[in-house]
């Protein structure tokens, strides 16, 4: 088989996805459920039905983009990531996996490639937690680790419920429909630029994924007293906000001291009330991101952070109200996944390093369903979730064909 990624068509595509976008280039934003996701969503339907694949959209939104195997009945297998961009981003996350997915697909086929297993494209609905506040939304569906009734009790920061929403989006059918029978894929496999700077650093151009880091993320809402800022003396004072400052200090610290690098924790929302130069905050609202890949370790800097809250509500007679809106268990990639990554690598003489992921994916949740494995690829000086993110041309058509391969794998 003469497998070969039409290297100039997929790098005109990332640039054609990055132009949809609510922020000025080259920073990209793409918030799920926008008229530019809807967009986005739009033209990749358009480029998939041109490459001959079949496509259906579950009723959150997810989209798989399916060749039929010359099996049709046998389990499928999966690619594919997200396309939704946080505020800000840039322009590979997520977005390769998809857009190098369907180029793995098409030089498939236009090598004369016939899956016995159908494959399938794959874009799921948030990856990003912007929205709605928790990550991978079409992927946690999928694999019911998320109810329709928790999800029917999502909305947004303007209070816009998640059911409303995505039926304004025109996402149809009842959220019931959406998880997919254990045993659906037989395989799953994500292409992604590392988000770190390793591969970079060791000038080693894929890495093979054995283990993908978990999040929890919790809401802290603390609640002060207001007044104004002249008129009220220092004595007197229950600033939310000096609360939250202390609170966030004491997280940073937590995460610091738990012994491991794989241990992080950010605060990346803060919402100060009612937001005036002059009035003393009385209402914070703030979200902390904590990750980790051993789980115990991970859910002992969340009781940790817990404990300090309930100290500073103590001593600065503020109200600390703590909830967790997501806490996952971090998943093992499978050997058989892995292993059809590594031959691919192999076959084409690139050399690879196994390695953890410390961000999240959708193939965190795939892992629950379908055997699951991931590769990266480097990106400059590990930057990403801001608007620099780069990959080269070069590293990305390496990534493309070493997942073409293992599809082929995969499938055959
Ligand atoms: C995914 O974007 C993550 O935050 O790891
Ligand atoms: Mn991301
Ligand atoms: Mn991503």
């Amino acid at each position: 088989m003469n497998l070969e990624i039409n290297r100039e068509q997929l790098l005109s595509e990332i640039d054609a996805l990055a132009s949809i976008s609510d922020a000025e280039p080259p920073a990209v934003t793409r918030i799920v459920f926008t008229a530019t996701d809807l967009k986005a969503r739009a033209w990749l339907r358009s480029r998939c039905e041109q490459a001959g694949l079949a496509v259906r959209q579950d009723p959150i939104g997810n989209t798989f983009a399916r060749w039929a195997g010359s099996d049709p009945a046998a389990p499928a297998v999966g690619t594919g990531s997200h396309m939704d961009a946080i505020p800000n981003a840039g322009k590979y996350d997520g977005v390769l996996g998809v857009l190098g997915g369907l180029e793995a697909l098409r030089a498939l086929r236009r090598a004369g490639f016939q899956p016995r297993h159908s494959v399938e494209l794959l874009l799921f609905t948030a990856e990003e937690p912007t929205r709605f506040g928790i990550g991978c939304l079409g992927s946690r569906m999928l694999s019911a680790c998320l109810s329709p009734e928790a999800a029917r009790k999502l909305a947004d920061a303007e209070g816009r419920s998640l059911e409303e929403v995505r039926r304004v989006a025109g996402m149809v059918g009842p959220l019931e429909q959406v998880s997919l029978a254990e045993g659906y894929y037989r395989a799953f496999v994500e292409l992604h630029i590392e988000q770190g700077p390793l591969l970079e650093q060791r000038q080693i151009p894929v890495g093979v994924v054995t283990r993908i880091a978990a999040p929890a993320t919790a809401r802290i809402v603390i609640e002060g007293d207001g007044g104004h800022a002249g008129g009220v003396l220092m004595a007197d004072r229950h600033d939310a906000l000096c609360a939250a400052a202390e609170l966030i200090l004491a997280i940073e610290q937590t995460a610091r001291g738990s012994g491991a690098t794989d241990t992080v924790a950010t605060v990346g929302t803060c919402e100060v009330f009612p937001g005036a130069v002059n009035s003393i905050p009385s209402r914070v609202r703030l979200t902390a991101d904590v990750r980790d890949t051993d789980l115990a370790r991970r859910d002992a800097v969340i009781r940790a952070i817990e404990q300090a809250a309930r100290k500073i509500s103590a001593t600065r007679k503020v109200a600390v109200q703590t909830d967790l809106l997501n806490a996952d268990a971090p998943a093992d990639c499978d050997p058989m996944v892995v292993e059809a990554i590594i031959e691919s690598c192999r076959k084409h003489q690139f050399s690879f390093i196994p390695m953890v992921s410390r961000a999240y994916h959708d193939s965190l949740f795939m892992s629950r369903i379908a055997p699951t494995a991931m590769l990266f690829i480097p990106c400059r000086h590990g930057y990403s979730h801001r608007p620099d993110e780069y990959a080269s041309p070069q590293d990305i058509a390496r990534g493309t064909l070493v997942l073409a391969e293992a599809l082929a794998k995969l499938s055959s």
